[in-house]
C-alpha cells in the first residue's frame, strides 16, 4: 500500500490539502491501490501546536513514507519570529532532512490560459521550461550566518557557500532531465562575481562532457531575469543555486498566467516531496478562493517520479488542461476580456475530477 505523509501547513495550504480528498479517492478508484495518507504538522501549525516549525515526529513521519504531499506554510501571524523558528525554517528544514538536493520546477504554457499571462501571446507561445534549483546549499544554508551586534552596529551575514559534489550532483540531475526533452541545458550563474559561480560553472562544463548531445548554454542571472520576460522559449532545462532559482522560478511562474499555476517536486533523496510553489495566501486562506491547479499537477508529479504511474499522471494533467480549455478558472487566472467561469477551489477540483 503506497503511503503518505501529507503537510497541509499554513492558509491555502490547508484548505487546498483538505480539498483533494475526492480526488485522492479518484486515484484509489483508478489505481485499484488505497493510498494511506498521514497528516503531519509543519510551519505555523507546528508552532502553534507543539511550538516548533519541525516536530521530530513529523520528520519520522515523511522517513517512513513513499512521498511527501505538502500544502505551503508562513503567514503574517510568524513574521516577526527569528528566521530558524519561523515557519519557513520547517519548510526548509524537510528539505535538508529528506536530502531533497534538486527542486524541479515546471513551467508550461497552457494554451487556453496565454491572456492571463501579463505577456504578449506571442512571447510566450511555445513555452517549457523547466527549473531545476539547488535546494539543500547555498545561501539558505551556508556557514557562518546569523546577527551581531558590533560597536553597537547590528551586523547580519549568510554565506553562499557550495562544494563540488554538491554542485555536480544537482546538473547531473539537469543534464538527464534533458536527455528525456529538448536536449538543452542553461546553466544560470553570477560568474562574472561570485567565486562560488565559477566553480559552478567549472562543474556544468565538466558533467556536460558526459553528455555530448546535449547543448550547455551558460548565462549571467541578471541577464536570464531579463531573457526570461524577452524570450522564455529558448528555454528548455535551467539549473542555478537556491537563491537563483527561488526567483527566477517565481518569474517563470508568472510566465504562465499565475504563480497559482505551478508545481513542483523536490527530489534527491529516497523520498520525494511534492508542493505547489506558491505560498500560503493568508489573504485569501479559508474563503475558497485559492487555485488548487498547482497542487494537482504537484500530485501528478508525485504519481510519475514517486509512483512511476506515468499514464494517470499524463491523464492528470490532460484534465487540468482540459478544465482551463472548458473555460472555468479560479480567480486568480481569470481575465476580465475572457468569456470565462469563475469557481471556487472545490468545485476546481470537482471539475478536474471529472475529466480525469
Ligand atoms: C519556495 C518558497 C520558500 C523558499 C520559502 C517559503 C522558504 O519561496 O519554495 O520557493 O524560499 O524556498
Ligand atoms: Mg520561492
Amino acid at each position: 500500500m503506497p503511503r503518505l505523509a501529507v503537510l497541509p501547513g499554513d492558509g491555502i495550504g490547508r484548505e487546498i490539502v483538505d480539498a483533494l480528498a475526492p480526488l485522492f479517492a479518484r486515484l484509489e478508484e483508478k489505481t485499484g491501490e488505497t493510498f494511506d495518507r498521514t497528516e503531519g504538522l509543519i510551519g505555523g501549525v507546528a508552532i502553534d501546536t507543539v511550538g516548533t516549525p519541525l516536530p521530530e515526529e513529523t520528520v519520522s513521519l515523511c522517513q517512513s513514507a513513499d512521498a511527501v504531499l505538502l500544502g505551503a506554510v508562513g503567514g503574517p501571524k510568524w513574521d516577526h519570529m527569528p528566521t530558524s523558528t519561523r515557519p519557513e525554517a520547517g519548510l526548509l528544514g524537510i528539505r535538508k532532512a529528506l536530502g531533497l538536493f534538486a527542486n524541479l520546477r515546471p513551467a508550461k504554457l497552457f494554451p487556453a490560459l496565454a491572456s492571463a499571462s501579463t505577456l504578449k501571446p506571442e512571447v510566450i507561445s511555445g513555452l517549457d521550461l523547466l527549473v531545476v534549483r539547488e535546494l539543500t546549499g547555498g545561501l539558505y544554508f551556508g556557514q557562518p550566518r546569523g546577527r551581531s551586534q558590533v560597536d553597537g552596529q547590528r551586523q547580519a551575514v549568510d554565506t553562499l557557500f557550495y562544494t563540488e559534489a554538491e554542485v555536480r550532483r544537482v546538473v547531473k540531475m539537469a543534464f538527464e532531465l534533458a536527455m528525456v526533452r529538448r536536449k538543452h541545458v542553461t546553466s544560470i550563474d553570477k560568474a562574472n562575481v561570485l567565486n562560488s559561480s565559477q566553480l559552478w560553472r567549472e562543474i556544468a562544463e565538466e558533467v556536460a562532457r558526459d553528455y555530448p548531445e546535449v547543448e550547455l548554454t551558460h548565462q549571467l542571472v541578471d541577464n536570464a531575469a531579463m531573457q526570461l520576460v524577452r524570450n522564455p522559449a529558448q528555454y528548455d532545462v535551467v539549473v542555478t543555486e537556491n537563491m537563483f532559482g527561488d526567483i527566477l522560478s517565481d518569474e517563470a511562474a508568472q510566465l504562465t498566467g499565475s504563480l497559482g499555476m505551478l508545481p513542483s517536486a523536490s527530489l534527491g533523496g529516497e523520498i520525494g516531496l511534492y508542493e505547489p510553489a506558491h505560498g500560503s495566501a493568508p489573504d485569501i486562506a479559508g474563503k475558497d478562493l485559492a487555485n488548487p491547479l498547482a497542487t494537482i499537477l504537484s500530485v501528478a508529479m508525485m504519481l510519475k517520479y514517486s509512483f512511476s504511474l506515468h499514464e494517470i499522471a499524463d491523464q492528470l494533467e490532460a484534465a487540468v488542461d482540459q478544465v482551463l480549455a472548458d473555460g472555468y478558472r479560479t480567480a486568480d487566472i481569470a481575465d476580465a476580456g475572457q468569456a470565462v467561469q469563475v469557481v471556487g477551489t472545490k468545485q476546481m477540483v470537482s471539475l478536474v475530477i471529472e475529466r480525469w
